[in-house]
């Protein structure tokens, strides 16, 4: 078989995850995150509900999943970091931008993200201190307003700064582990742990008396509500729900074993990621209705809502703690694989000692992050671009920097790789899959998803309106 493209270098000597079970829990460990529990709730709230949904769902179908497969294909075909990716494949090397861009997205959503992470750390602390008690024993208009202000008081002050540093350092205490013993070991023991911690909310949440309006909002679809920037929210929202367009899954495949289904894993990983989500928002909005809070309510909404409802139950601080614990772990797993797309690179590209990489890369992002995210913080009042940092970052990385690696990705994936090499792959050698699955993947991936991107794209720079 002729391939357009050549392994080369000393893979062999390279980490990876040991079973398919652990590279699933890894996987999915990146996937799921605040993205799911804070960031979905709430943008399904901002734009109309279960409409909001649907075209979620299409984007992850057609973007999401094919985007990820190829992924998958770049990093275990080469067993490289996104950088050193097309090295390997002995590509132009403009490609290399994929590798710098994700680089950059890297730390632009750990800024924000690791700041979030961190009011997380914090909500797990106030819970076990049983700050949120007194909320049970008031009405529901006071112990709203209390909740509130639990909120604020969080976020001002030096203490978010610290709980920020809190939260980096045990992601970069994991990473210095390695691939088996950090990332693999940890996944694989909080994930499942996770994934009951949810069921636990939901259900309660569902057992409440706005639990039919939270329901109904949830899954009514109602497209008069879908503005035209909700359609790229919902594809900057399948990027960064999945991890995609910036080479955490590249960096992620180029550890998974030979004998993994890389089509099958996406698949599963999709689609339990959508699962928490929807957990997530069953979770959320009955509490939402039952307290009469706004569904628009923005990124506070998880942490002012949750306390509320969790504090009038009984043993509710027992499932407060667990929710905030859930939440902790989701987004510490999330940053794992952040943090590693540029680990691998200094590690291989700069041949820098892991250990040393790691703390580089996450001072840098601790120091950066916490003068910028802060609202109280030196620069948390500027303004660029009419969005403070958080919102500049957020939107930069998820709504520019992801969707065009992801179209780069796709692109170079769809139509500079030779169709064999990626049936090969795909199918670890023919010994699993059909191959017509393969060639549909790749009919999606040169057709569809790119149209899609673009139009998206020019939607969002006004030349056409959707
Ligand atoms: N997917 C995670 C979430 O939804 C966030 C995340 C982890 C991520 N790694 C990423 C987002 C890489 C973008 C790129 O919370």
């Amino acid at each position: 078989m002729k391939k357009k493209i050549e392994e080369t270098g000393k893979s062999m000597n390279r980490e990876t995850f040991s079973t398919s079970l652990t590279v699933f829990f890894a996987t999915l460990g990146s996937a799921v995150g605040l993205g799911n529990i804070w960031k979905f709730p709430y943008m399904t709230g901002m734009n109309g509900g279960g409409a909001f949904i649907l075209v979620y769902l299409l984007f992850v179908l057609l973007l999401g999943i094919p985007i990820m497969v190829s992924e998958f294909y770049l990093g275990r075909k080469t067993r490289s970091n996104v950088v050193g990716v097309f090295n390997k494949l002995k590509a132009h090397k403009f490609w290399k931008i994929i590798g710098y861009m994700g680089l950059l997205s890297s730390f632009l959503i750990m800024f924000f993200y690791s700041t979030v992470a961190g009011w997380v750390y914090a909500y797990v602390f106030r819970a076990l201190k049983g700050d949120f008690r007194f909320l049970g024993d008031m009405g529901i208009e006071e112990a709203r307003v209390a909740s509130e202000g639990i909120f604020t008081d969080t976020l001002s002050g030096i203490s978010p700064m610290l709980w920020q540093g809190f939260a980096i350092l045990l992601v970069s205490v994991i990473l210095i582990g390695g691939v088996k013993k950090g990332i693999e070991r940890v996944t694989k023991t909080l994930m499942p742990i996770l994934l009951l911690l949810i069921i636990i909310s939901a259900v309660r949440a569902l057992t409440l008396s706005g639990a039919g309006e939270g329901l109904s909002f949830l899954m009514k679809a109602d497209f008069s509500k879908l503005k035209g920037s909700s359609i790229l929210a919902a594809m900057g929202l399948a990027f960064f729900k999945l991890s995609l367009g910036m080479g955490t899954m590249v960096t992620y495949g180029s550890y998974f074993n030979k004998e993994n289904n890389l089509m099958g894993t996406s698949f599963k990983v999709a689609l339990s990621d959508v699962a928490v989500s929807m957990l997530a928002g069953l979770a959320i909005f009955p509490v939402v209705f039952t307290f009469q809070l706004a569904p628009e309510g923005g990124p506070g909404l998880l942490f002012q809502t949750i306390p509320l409802v969790f504090s009038m139950l009984p043993l509710g601080n027992i499932l407060l703690i667990a929710f905030f614990v859930l939440t902790a772990i989701a987004s510490t797993t999330a940053m794992l694989s952040m943090v590693e797309v540029p680990i691998a690179i200094l590690t291989e590209e700069l041949k820098l000692n892991r250990k040393k990489a790691v703390i580089i890369i996450t001072s840098l992002m601790f120091m950066v992050g916490v003068v910028t995210t802060h609202p109280d913080a030196l620069f948390g009042q500027v303004q660029v671009a009419g969005k403070n940092f958080f919102d500049l970052f957020d939107y930069t990385a998820s709504n520019l920097l992801m969707p065009l690696g992801g179209l780069l990705i796709t692109i170079f994936v769809a139509y500079f790789v030779k169709k064999e090499s990626i049936q090969e792959e795909l199918t670890n050698g023919g010994s699993i899959g059909s191959g017509k699955l393969v060639n549909f993947y790749r009919f999606v991936l040169r057709y569809i998803t790119p149209l899609l991107l673009i139009i998206v794209f020019l939607n969002e720079l006004g030349i056409i309106s959707i």
